[in-house]
């Protein structure tokens, strides 16, 4: 299948997925699949700046990166409808519930190390597309950790992919701007 197949499957499963529950970008009355697709145009334009860089793989990570954290969607269904390394991919993306809160996040990109590099970047993709203007409601404190997050991201998952590393790198200053 081309690339241009694959991201529409891909996008319509999850998309079917994240409306639901009438799931929205958080702070706005827009679907969720904005928050993918905005994911999968990082890593598409990362691809055409990384050599050896599985674009079909990392595309529908990109796209199914949340189907597992905020969705009815399980595994098995992964598994069947993607194939298992694709399920497997999704699956270090998404946060264990069952740990303490503070916990969530490395246990995550511990998990994600083990994953190819192309996971990596979806990370690196996904913490890229959220370092936008931060809602009005976040206090200085709540803006503050969610930067340090953001660099903790960096500092496990830069060597997936230099341009994306870059772009992190430049949006995690970008994000001062925000702080009162
Ligand atoms: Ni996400």
């Amino acid at each position: 299948m081309d690339i241009q197949s694959i991201y529409q499957k891909t996008i319509l499963f999850a998309a079917h997925k994240h409306s639901e529950d009438n799931q929205l970008l958080p702070d706005s009355q827009l679907p969720y699949v904005v928050h993918l697709s905005n994911v999968a145009m990082e890593i598409l334009i990362a691809a055409n700046n990384t050599k050896e860089f599985d674009i079909n793989f990392a595309t529908q990570i990109a796209l199914l990166h949340d189907t597992l954290e905020d969705t009815t969607t399980t595994f098995d269904e992964l598994e069947l409808e993607f194939g298992t390394e694709i399920a497997k991919g999704v699956s270090a993306l998404t946060k264990n519930n069952t740990l303490p809160k503070e916990e969530r996040m490395l246990d995550s990109l511990n998990r994600i190390s083990f994953q190819r590099k192309e996971v990596w970047a979806v990370k690196l993709a996904d913490r890229i597309t959220n370092l936008q203007k931060p809602p009005k409601s976040w206090d200085s404190l709540k803006k503050r950790k969610y930067k340090n997050e953001a660099e903790t991201i960096l500092e496990h998952l830069k060597d997936a992919n230099l341009y994306l590393e870059n772009r992190l790198r430049s949006k995690i200053e970008e994000y001062e701007q925000y702080f009162d």
